[in-house]
């Protein structure tokens, strides 16, 4: 869930066993304004299945949000609004973590949302409208103030009633708007904000997930795997999910238990790119995340630091998709024993399958 989780990336880690995908932050204002802003920032599959997709809006008036989410409603599953940002032009902007000064403000977006989806024929009814096929949910990422009161004033605040809150599920990332991404989340925060707030509404942290036996706490949603960690671990009990925003990008195989990126997943990224085309440049951006050393303990990479430079200068998709395809071949020949290069999708070759899905296209 970060700025490069386009459509064939969206589309990839879901094939890895993501269940739910979040666009980029995109700005409502210009959305609901410009044609050529809607036609770059969303685009949906037309072919089946559709990752579930949650549209993640920046915005800080209630009417745009709403408008915005009447927009995409068709072709997602659910609106987020972006209260984390915490990058001095949004902040400026008061649009995301900006926003967690403004809890009044960010109650009435997601209220003024929730009325809108539903007087256009959306189920909004949260728990109740899961497999409803016209539900819709509306949901918000936030930080932690450093002063945690704050923190349950906020969320208080965008609650509302208990017996109709108005988000159907709240991401919470446990660092404060100053905090350095390299410094740890605040696992104690995460602690207190879940164990107040975990019955009243679905909570999801966003914050080091790297792998998914090296958490930074212990939850019942991992209870079967491992912890690699030496010292104790802060359980954290009302967890209902986990968010990955880096770890993903170098690794979107994260959630099948693969602790690197598996040539696989370079395949698949290619093959969904080649239906859903991105910019060649951020396509080479991905491919140095998955190719480079990821976050978590397992420092292997797909490529050497010489070789990813090689990949770089490749100057077109042509020559990248050769590149590729040398590498893995070589890649394949040298591993007699199944290791973490280890395909989930047996090895194909980059070019002999897009070739092959390149009759689907229309
Ligand atoms: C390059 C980049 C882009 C990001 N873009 C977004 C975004 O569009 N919306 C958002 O809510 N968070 C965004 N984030 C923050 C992440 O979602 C996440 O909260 C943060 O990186 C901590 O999680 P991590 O340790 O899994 O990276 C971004 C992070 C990175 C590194």
């Amino acid at each position: 869930m970060v700025r490069y989780s386009k459509l064939a990336f969206r589309q990839t880690v879901y094939e890895y066993g993501t269940d739910l995908c979040w666009t980029p932050m995109i700005l409502a204002k210009e959305f609901n304004r410009n044609r050529f802003a809607r036609d770059s920032d969303f685009t949906v599959s037309t072919n089946r299945p559709q990752p579930p997709t949650i549209v993640q809006f920046g915005a800080n008036v209630p009417l745009e949000l709403a408008r915005a989410s009447s927009l995409v409603a068709p072709f997602s599953n659910g609106v987020d609004l972006n209260c984390g940002c915490p990058q001095s032009w949004a902040c400026a902007e008061t649009l995301g973590a900006a926003l967690m000064e403004k809890r009044e403000l960010v109650r009435d977006m997601v209220i003024e949302t929730r009325d809108h989806l539903r007087r256009d024929g959306w189920a909004v009814g949260k728990e109740k409208d899961m497999d409803n096929p016209k539900g819709r949910s509306v949901s918000i990422k936030i930080r932690v103030h450093k002063d945690l009161r704050k923190t349950m004033d906020f969320i208080t605040t965008v609650l509302g009633p208990e017996h109709d809150r108005h988000i159907d599920f709240l991401t919470i990332h446990p660092r404060t708007r100053s905090t350095p991404s390299s410094t740890p989340i605040n696992v104690e925060a995460l602690e207190v904000l879940t164990s107040t707030f975990g019955d009243k509404v679905p909570i999801l942290v966003s914050g080091d997930v790297f792998t998914l036996n090296s958490l930074p706490f212990t939850s019942p949603l991992l209870l079967s795997r491992p912890q690699q960690s030496q010292t104790p671990l802060m359980q954290i009990p009302k967890l209902a999910g986990l968010m990955s925003a880096r770890a993903i990008l170098a690794n979107p195989a994260l959630y099948t238990g693969h602790d690197a990126c598996p040539w696989s997943a370079v395949d698949t990224f290619m093959n969904k790119v080649a239906r859903a085309p991105l910019p060649f440049k951020l396509v080479l951006h991905h491919l140095s995340e998955m190719c480079a050393p990821g976050m978590g303990p397992n420092k292997n990479a797909l490529l050497s630091k010489p070789e990813r430079a090689a990949m770089l200068a490749c100057a077109n998709m042509v020559d990248l998709i050769d590149f590729l395809d040398e590498k893995r071949a070589a890649a394949t020949t040298q591993q007699s024993t199944p290791g973490i290069n280890d395909g989930i999708i047996p090895p194909t070759g980059i070019r002999r399958d897009i070739q092959t899905s390149s009759r689907l296209l229309p």
